[in-house]
């Protein structure tokens, strides 16, 4: 056997969650329970990549003699790959707390949306903001990310809404990506809401953000990919599908935000403009369930903006995985969902949504990198892939959304580097 330089050795896990073979195709059905468990197993990490997963015999194995890699000892500990979020909208500036306690007194998102707060007060707060403001206030949110286990996330604008404030937005996150350890997957979202200014004439906003910002974001190389709130009283079906397919004429890929407060349609659209994920979808008709399996969209659920909303249904979790439909899971972190932690996800993923725990860890990594098209980089631990880890304070996967409310992560390590341990 070669004998290799290694930088770093994981050893002794519990249960290693390897989540391997579905980088090609993401898991489906019963395969969301398999996650690849090597019992007493181990890394092997060389540079910022994985070089071998085994057992931890083998991984000592495979150690040179000689050299002296840095151990971690996860005895009693599950090992997993770094959690991955690809639904959040970051580089935006205030906070409502003031609309949670409306809402407590029974005011509706939507309700306090029409009347101008909601999205429209972020948008003001985050005109106002330097971007370098942007940059400090989301390095916290995702310092916090990080301690929580998240390795990588997407992050969308939309709290512009105008070609300057958008690009401000976008800009923020390139920053981010050279400051941060967290790999941040940009998403351009001028299409969140219709400005007040343009109530009476979408038309020309749709306008504006279809032939000035997407050709600009494109050119500027500022975002991956284009998501449409397509909702009723925001974006209709209709001006989703124009804005998403000119966001993929410039090579932009479409996200959309579906189904969540109506039974609109989204679904169907991700479907027919071959988006690569379909998001939210609370309200997904079995027509539109049907379209997403036979398109393979992955379905982002975001479980934690169904708890905050008071819903009383989430999404039909159990029905799109027994339809065939690829399920990820995501904080939608933004300033109505105000939580950082995948953990808490997974939780209410288990609790209100009937996944189990294998389904959500499934969920929260290899088929989260598949709606943000990363899994050539992340989301299991296999050979050549980034050394993005986590090592949890948990003796096996089940413990994971179990022990919930409180941090369970002992040591992220990202790109082959210890970024945070308690
Ligand atoms: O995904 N539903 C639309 N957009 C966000 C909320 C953004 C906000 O309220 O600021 C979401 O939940
Ligand atoms: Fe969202």
């Amino acid at each position: 056997m070669t004998r290799l330089q290694l930088d770093m050795v994981i050893l002794n896990a519990a249960e290693l969650l390897t989540l391997a073979g579905a980088s090609h195709t993401p898991k489906l059905g019963k395969e969301m329970n398999e996650l690849g468990i090597i019992e007493d197993g181990g890394v092997a990490i060389r540079g910022n990549q994985i070089v071998a997963v085994d057992t931890t015999k083998n991984i000592k194995r495979l150690v040179k003699p000689g050299s002296h890699p840095q151990i971690i000892d996860a005895t009693n500990k599950t090992v997993l790959p770094g959690l991955i979020d690809p639904h959040a909208h970051l580089a935006f500036a205030g906070s409502r707390e003031r609309e949670f306690v409306q809402r407590l007194q029974g005011a509706t998102y939507m309700e306090i949306l029409e009347a101008g707060g909601g999205i429209n007060v972020t948008v003001k707060a985050t005109h106002k903001a330097r971007r370098s403001t942007l940059v400090r206030l989301s390095q916290q949110i995702l310092n916090r990310m990080l301690e929580y286990g998240t390795t990588t996330v997407e992050g969308k604008s939309g709290y512009g809404l105008d070609p300057k404030h958008e690009y401000k937005q976008l800009l923020a996150i390139r920053d981010l990506n050279l400051i941060h350890p967290i790999d941040v997957v940009p998403t351009f979202m001028g299409a969140h809401v219709v400005p007040p200014k343009y109530k009476y004439c979408s038309e020309e906003y749709v306008k504006l953000v279809m032939e000035k910002m997407i050709p600009t974001v494109a050119k500027k190389g500022l975002a991956e990919f284009c998501d449409v709130f397509a909702e009723q009283d925001v974006f209709t079906i209709d001006q989703a599908r124009r804005i998403l397919n000119q966001g993929k004429k410039y090579g932009l890929i479409p996200k959309v935000h579906a189904d969540e407060m109506t039974t609109l349609g989204g679904a169907e659209l991700a479907a027919e403009v071959g988006a690569i994920s379909a998001d939210h979808l609370l309200k997904v008709s079995n027509k539109g369930i049907q379209a997403l399996a036979k398109a393979q969209i992955v379905a982002v659920l975001l479980p934690a903006t169904a708890f905050v909303l008071m819903e009383k249904e989430y999404a039909p979790a159990r029905k799109l995985i027994d339809a065939g439909v690829p399920i990820a899971l995501a904080t939608d972190f933004n300033p109505n969902c105000m939580t950082e932690s995948m953990q808490l996800v997974m939780t209410l993923a288990c609790l209100n949504m009937r996944m189990t725990p294998a389904e959500a860890i499934s969920a929260a990594t290899i088929n989260a990198a598949h709606a943000i098209n990363r899994t050539h980089i992340v989301g299991s631990l296999e050979p050549n892939k980034q050394a993005d880890i986590l090592v949890v304070d948990a003796p096996n996967h089940a413990y994971i959304p179990y022990h919930f409310g409180v941090n369970l992560v002992n040591t992220v390590i990202k790109s082959g580097k210890i970024a945070f341990s308690c």
